[in-house]
């Protein structure tokens, strides 16, 4: 049974990123129409790549994977409409008069959510604008526009789209400074009418373990807010250093507790940041081979199937994560 298939009767969705790259591959375009009912945009929406140069929009490659999911009906989620990397050189270089900025960044967001109005339901529309000590983060556009790019992104979105509206960041069920600061911006974003659906919950899993605890506390207190919560990019790897001796059960286990965690919290759903492991950014970490455990992903990938030995090991590490997933979800949404 697949994963949707166990999520059919409940509204849980069961989400995973794609590039347009990935979907040359067989496997891994069997493996997301099948198994995901989500499909996160995971590079196809970032700056440099939908708007390469100023009066350039490129939208071939996310009109692909929009396609892709409306085969397949999966909902989809457009990522991101403001975030401090992945930005062209024709945005980063220019020193911008205030108000010539906040008039480009108005037109591509209002170009891209009204172009996609009628199939993206969630965007990511600002993410990682708080720093790992609890500040807002000093990006380009914090600097340019100051404060208040964060309410105009939020507003300028909900004028062109009636997509669910999301703040996005990592490291929020573990960071208290940050969790406290994203926590006080969102609550000052509703106190000021400016329309924020949910939050985004990364939670890449990679060298840092949140408890479950920690994880309940954090979607619990955003829900206070009255902000709908998504886990939105989730993968677990270990430092090597820190690599657990049974590191395929301790890491099936992880996954275990913290999708039980994050279900019976509530959460409007679950995206995995990848697919299969070739795919995950983390082993794309070439300069760091050694920095962490691989195969953080659900499903092995086939590119090393010449090697009989460890295409097991992966095989069978991932088979148990998948396993104790489906299993989370069957006991949640039978329960
Ligand atoms: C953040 C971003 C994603 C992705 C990952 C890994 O989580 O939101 O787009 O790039 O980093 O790089």
């Amino acid at each position: 049974m697949s994963l949707r298939d166990l999520t059919a009767s409940t509204e849980l969705e069961i989400g995973a990123c794609a590039s347009l790259e990935n979907l040359e591959n067989d496997r891994f375009t069997e493996l997301l129409g099948n198994e995901f009912n989500r499909l996160a945009l995971e590079n196809d929406l970032i700056w440099k790549v939908v708007h390469p140069e100023r009066e350039t929009f490129a939208f071939k490659r996310v009109d692909k994977l929009v396609d892709f999911a409306e085969r397949h009906e999966m909902a989809i989620t457009g990522h991101a409409l403001v975030w401090h990397i992945e930005n062209p050189n024709w945005l980063v270089k220019e020193d911008w008069r205030a108000v010539e900025l906040a008039d480009v960044l108005r037109s591509h967001i209002h170009t891209i959510t009204e172009r996609y109005a009628d199939c993206i339901d969630t965007w990511d529309v600002v993410n990682e604008a708080v720093d790992d000590t609890g500040e807002l983060r000093e990006t380009f556009w914090l600097e340019h526009l100051g404060e208040n790019y964060i309410d105009d992104a939020f507003y300028w979105a909900s004028e062109h789209t009636d997509a669910d509206l999301y703040y996005n960041d990592y490291g929020l069920p573990y960071n208290e400074a940050k969790q406290d600061r994203v926590y006080d911006l969102l609550k000052d974003l509703l106190d000021h009418g400016i329309p924020v659906d949910g939050i985004g919950i990364q939670m890449h899993c990679v060298g840092v373990h949140p408890t479950p605890e920690q994880i309940q506390a954090s979607i619990h207190r955003f829900q206070e807010l009255g902000l709908d919560v998504r886990v939105t990019e989730l993968d677990v790897a270990y430092h090597n250093d820190k690599r657990p001796n049974e590191l395929k059960t301790a890491q099936a286990a992880y996954y275990q507790q913290t999708v039980s965690a994050c279900l019976e919290a509530g959460v409007e759903g679950i995206t995995v940041w990848g697919v299969t492991d070739d795919q995950s950014w983390i082993t794309s970490w070439r300069e760091y081979p050694d920095t962490y455990t691989q195969q953080p992903l659900l499903f092995d990938d086939e590119g090393r199937k010449s090697n009989r030995m460890r295409l097991w090991h992966q095989y069978s590490a991932n088979t148990e994560m998948r396993d104790q997933l489906l299993f989370r979800i069957y006991s949640i949404s039978s329960s």
